[in-house]
Order: C-alpha cells, then structure tokens, then sequence
C-alpha cells in the first residue's frame, strides 16, 4: 500500500461517487464517458459485479475499478471468471500508482472468492504488468477476441486451458 490512499470495497453510499470518477477518467478517452459509467450501473443493477473497489484520498473517492462475472468454458468445462473493466482514476491522481494498486488488490480479492482466470480488454502496454498475457486470451472464442484482449490464470502455478470460449457478462451487450 501507498502512502496517501486506502482501498477498500466500494459501497453502495459510493455509487455517485464513482460515477463521477468513471465519468472523469474517460471524459475525452477514445471509449467515451458516458459508455462506461453506464456499464458500471448495468453490471451493478443485474447482479454481475464480483469486486468493486474504491481508491480513497481523504475521504474522496479517486479511482474505482470493476471486475465482473464472465461465462467462461475452458476444455470443455465452466471456469469461475471475471472480467476486468473499467478501471478509473482520477485525472489528477493518475500516474500515482492508483490504478495499479486497485488491479492487484482486485485480483487478490478475485483470488480469495475462487476464481481461476481473469480477462481484460484494454492496452497491451499496460496490463501485462499484472499477469495479463494476449497469448493465452487467443485459445479463447470471445466477440472481443483480438489483441488488445488479454486473459491470466489467478493461479500462476494453474495450466493453461488448451482452449475455449470466454464471453462478458450480458451488459456489455448492452453497450451503445
Ligand atoms: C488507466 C488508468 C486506470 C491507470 O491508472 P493510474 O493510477 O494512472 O496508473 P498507475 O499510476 O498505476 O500506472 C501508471 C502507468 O500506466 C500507464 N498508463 C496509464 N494510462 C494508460 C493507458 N490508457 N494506456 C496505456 N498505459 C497507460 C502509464 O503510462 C504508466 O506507465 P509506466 O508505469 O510504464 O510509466 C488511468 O490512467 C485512467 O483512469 N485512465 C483513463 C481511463 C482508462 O483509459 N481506463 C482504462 C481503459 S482500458
């Protein structure tokens, strides 16, 4: 842990919040800010969110990322997954080791609820730091499949599934 912020879970008291974080964070990005906070409220309202937490500076919220409940099959049988998306920090907070700080304590959390694999869509220059490796995302079938989608086992140790079909929760569908 850093100095400066804490991370704990987020709470429903957090919602608006967060959404002002989301908004923030993507305002100008080439994904748009209205498309992600809408996401977070979807995942929320049908019941999909895995792990949400919340970086706080004083009080203030900074950063938030979500991970979400995933329909994973892997060698012919269902896996515990969750997605990862979005993260957001603060535009004045970012580059602080914020959103880095949320990933791993996200992915602890995935750990300690028994999921096996976690997959992002996002920049490959970014989240491979966090074990999320683009080779092992490509064994999966997934709408998303391509480069910039990225999959880890949350065990290190686990084998890689030889293949499969990976797909988001149903509010990604949804997204316009
Ligand atoms: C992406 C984001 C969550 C990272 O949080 P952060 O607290 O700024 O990140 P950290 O301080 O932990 O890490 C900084 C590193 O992230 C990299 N980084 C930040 N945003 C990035 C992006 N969009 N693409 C690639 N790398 C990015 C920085 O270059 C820096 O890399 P370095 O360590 O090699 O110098 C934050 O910048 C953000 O909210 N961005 C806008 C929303 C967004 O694009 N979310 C991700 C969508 S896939």
């Amino acid at each position: 842990m850093l100095d400066g912020f804490v991370i704990r879970a987020a709470t429903a008291a957090d919602t608006d919040a967060i959404d002002g974080v989301v908004r923030a964070a993507f305002a100008g990005t080439e994904f748009g800010h209205q498309g992600e906070a809408d996401l977070v409220r979807m995942l929320e309202a049908d019941g999909d969110m895995l792990v949400s937490l919340v970086a706080e500076i004083a009080g203030t919220v900074a950063g938030h990322v979500l991970f979400s409940r995933m329909d994973v099959e892997a060698d012919g049988a269902a896996l515990p997954a969750a997605g990862l998306a979005p993260v957001s920090v603060a535009p004045d907070r970012q580059g602080q080791g914020i959103g880095g700080a949320l990933i791993r304590a996200g992915l602890d959390a995935l750990r300690r609820q028994g999921a096996a694999m976690s997959f992002v869509l996002g920049h490959d220059a970014y989240y491979p730091r966090f074990g999320y490796s683009p080779e092992l995302a490509a064994r999966f079938a997934s709408p998303f499949a391509g480069p910039h989608l990225m999959a880890q086992m949350l065990d290190p140790e686990a084998d890689w599934p030889r293949g499969g079909r990976a797909d988001y929760a149903p509010a990604f569908g949804r997204l316009g």
